[in-house]
């Protein structure tokens, strides 16, 4: 049995760290234990220009704890009037790493994302020549698609066409949720990858809605059957190259959380590391956690790997972790796995 683990520092390549007082709060969450990080860009109003971009950038590097080495890798959000020079120029200083695709109306502050991809087609064209990654929530928003099926049905009749428009635009599939999408991924030929987050690899649609309805396991895409968690368990463990760590930490304040209408998103970013590890060792997998979290996501972006490390040791008495963290005068929970956790999560200097 392992008990003790030494990995590369890991990556995370999907995170909301909103901005002001929340981002104050949850970034030192994340650079405890991630070097980088793919940094969302659905702020209000989102961040679209070259010029929005490094003013973010400049407000989450104010708010990193002294000495911290994590690195922010921007997104643009792509909207219909989007700037190609502008995301090119950007792309080619190293100020912006990937563009962010949201179709509009799909998730939180997706209201200015794309109705129409033919509209975007210029841009795309111009990031598939310079080898600038788009970065896709896939989901259709079409009100007579099922919830739980818009993922599949993005697949087939917005993903797959684009694809194959455009073969040669590097495309990151994120937080996939189905083993419609994994398959997908598995089969493609080239330039395409998916984020797993690790609330999909412990939670099904049960833990949402069976025995009472839990806002804090609500977010979007929204979790599936069971059947879909334990194809995506299998896609993230496979140490297969095209999945890697995505974790969609999104915080919400609670009381926006726990509403009739409550927001979608689970703030994941404290426990992250020792879940996957529970996750991967559940699995007999834990060889391949390095791969998935450390090695698969810098290669498909085409970055270096972290020199940095972090340490994993098993432990008898579970891991403490806060169940719920400041921000200003707010509360945001943190991700209830529901079992006990027994890897203790520390980075080495
Ligand atoms: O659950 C989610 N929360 N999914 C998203 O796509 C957006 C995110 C957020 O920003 O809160
Ligand atoms: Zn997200």
């Amino acid at each position: 049995m392992t008990d003790e683990m030494i990995i590369r520092q890991p990556d995370d390549w999907h995170l909301h760290l909103r901005d002001g007082d929340m981002l104050a709060a949850v970034l030192p969450d994340t650079a405890r234990h991630f070097a980088r990080a793919i940094i969302m860009p659905n702020l209000v109003p989102p961040v679209v220009t070259a010029l929005d971009i490094a003013a973010y950038r400049d407000r989450i590097m104010a708010a990193l704890p002294r000495g911290s080495g994590f690195t922010p890798l921007m997104t643009a959000y792509l909207t219909e009037d989007s700037d190609a020079d502008d995301l090119a120029a950007g792309f080619a200083d190293g100020l912006i790493t990937a563009v962010k695709l949201y179709p509009a109306g799909a998730t939180t502050n997706s209201a200015s994302g794309v109705r129409s991809i033919a509209r975007v087609m210029p841009v795309l064209e111009v990031m598939a020549s310079i080898g600038m990654p788009l970065c896709i929530h896939g989901e259709v928003t079409s009100p007579e698609v099922d919830i739980f099926d818009r993922e599949k049905v993005f697949i087939e009749t917005v993903l797959d066409p684009l694809r194959r428009d455009l073969p040669e635009l590097k495309v990151i599939m994120e937080h996939i949720t189905t083993a419609d999408a994994a398959a997908y991924v598995s089969a493609a030929s080239g330039n395409l990858a998916a984020s797993i987050t690790t609330h999909h690899l412990m939670i099904n649609r049960n833990h949402i809605l069976a025995g009472g309805i839990r806002p804090h396991f609500y977010c979007l895409p929204v979790a599936k059957r069971e059947e879909h968690r334990l194809a995506l368990r299998k896609a993230a463990t496979s140490g297969d190259s095209r999945y890697f760590l995505g974790t969609d930490s999104a915080p919400h304040p609670d009381h926006a959380k726990l509403q009739a209408c409550g927001c979608a998103g689970i703030y994941t970013a404290p426990n992250t590391m020792s879940c996957l590890a529970h996750v991967f060792d559940e699995d007999n997998a834990l060889d391949q956690l390095e791969a998935f979290t450390s090695v698969n996501g810098a290669n498909f972006y085409g970055l270096p790997l972290n020199k940095g490390q972090l340490k994993l040791t098993r432990i008898q008495t579970p891991c403490r972790y806060l169940e719920a963290i400041t921000a200003g005068q707010e509360t945001v929970t943190v991700f209830d796995p529901g079992v006990d956790l027994h890897w203790h999560v520390e980075p080495l200097e």
